[in-house]
């Protein structure tokens, strides 16, 4: 049997992806083209933006034609559209075989597999190994250690899609850590939001956790995705600054430098204590590289507004950032909001920050 897996979106989805494949791998499936009539194509995808949406939308309708000379091939939706529009989805592209939402890798592996068992009688079972393994040291491995999220961010469908907070216990992290500490360069531990990690029973937060797994030996660098600026405290700063097996590029999302938007935005944070914990972090550990998110045209964002922000990132000097114009997500806190900006003005800001950022990072290498 051969497939196609395309993955959109955030890390999250890229370890799903990895698992899916390993799962599919090992039980006897080969990674294909989609050329080279697969057997299966699945879209794990991402909700987070329209553009994101209309784009799967695009190539999930390509697969659809595909289908029509090859119809056996099944098509599966599998993440966060999959749980959102799971209703919709089926009822108007019948030519999708299998929709999914964000439930565990492994079971969605199986499912598909169960659609072809009768031609695949001798499925293994028993422990298929849930990585792709790394094919050398230069290699990312990526682990969860949250699943979920309920900050309601007020832009963000996340929360809708992806469940209540669920932190995994420490334990079964570091087994899994341990599994792949020797063929990865690179560890990242992954969450919607890592700082919130808590394990009750072996009473560990996200900073101990960092420092309990910089204590294995071994040549690993650790990094983490994503963190937020309310939960990034001095603690997890102390941990990042005593092991040098956390890389220096912290991913911390500001989203506005206006303090009026991030009240809006439900961030339950100030710009100046984004500012304090930033300086902190340069101050503990010298030498790192920061990087962040910013939304332009959030519901009311005036033109001052969006100045405050132009000015908060030039200030702060990031070493990158990703920056998108404010999407509208059906069921979000901000999509009821009135003071909704003109998609124009939303383009027009999100090109003026990236050309800031741009001009920002020409200086820096200038100096
Ligand atoms: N519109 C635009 N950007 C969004 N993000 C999340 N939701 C939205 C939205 N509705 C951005 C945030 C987040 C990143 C992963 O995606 O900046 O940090
Ligand atoms: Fe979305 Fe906010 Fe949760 Fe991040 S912390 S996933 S932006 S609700």
């Amino acid at each position: 049997m051969k497939f196609v897996l395309k993955n959109y979106g955030c890390q999250m989805n890229v370890n799903t992806a990895d698992k899916i494949r390993g799962r599919l791998v090992s039980n006897g499936w080969t990674e294909c083209t989609d050329g080279e009539n697969p057997d299966a194509v699945i879209f794990n995808t991402c909700c987070v933006r329209n553009t994101a949406e209309q784009k799967i939308l695009s190539h999930i309708a390509v697969a659809g034609r595909q289908k029509q000379a090859n119809k056996k091939m099944l098509i599966a939706v599998i993440g966060c559209m999959g749980e959102k529009d799971r209703n919709k989805l089926q009822k108007t592209r019948p030519y999708i075989d299998i929709v999914l939402g964000t439930d565990n890798p492994e079971s969605i592996a199986d499912i598909i597999c169960e659609r072809f068992a009768p031609l695949v009688p001798s499925i293994p079972a028993a422990h298929p190994k849930s990585h792709t393994k790394p094919k050398n040291k230069t290699d990312i491995v990526y682990i969860d250690i949250t699943y979920g999220c309920e900050n309601y961010c007020s832009y963000c469908i996340v929360p809708f899609v992806r469940g209540k907070l669920r932190c995994r216990p420490a334990a079964d992290i570091t087994a899994e850590f341990m599994t792949v500490k020797d063929t990865a360069k690179t560890i990242f531990l992954l969450g919607q939001n890592v700082n919130e990690y808590f394990d009750p029973e072996a009473k560990t937060d996200f900073a101990d956790l960092l420092s309990a797994l910089c204590k294995i030996p071994g040549s690993f660098k650790i990094n983490f995705l994503s963190s937020h600026p309310k939960d990034f405290d001095e603690k997890i700063i102390r941990v990042i600054a005593e092991n040098e097996q956390i890389q220096r590029d912290i991913h911390l999302p500001l989203q506005s430098g206006c303090d009026k938007i991030l009240r809006l935005m439900n961030r339950k944070y100030t710009v100046a204590e984004y500012e304090q914990k930033v300086a902190r972090l340069r101050e503990c550990v010298p030498g790192v590289h920061i990087t962040t998110d910013i939304i332009c045209g959030f519901p009311t964002e005036t033109e001052d507004d969006f100045a405050a922000t132009v000015e908060t990132v030039k200030r702060i000097a990031f070493n990158a950032a990703y920056i998108f114009p404010y999407s509208r997500r059906s069921g979000t806190g901000a999509d009821g909001m009135d003071g909704q900006v003109p998609h124009a003005v939303k383009k027009a800001r999100t090109t003026e920050l990236i050309a800031a950022v741009r001009e920002m990072s020409l200086q820096r290498k200038r100096k």
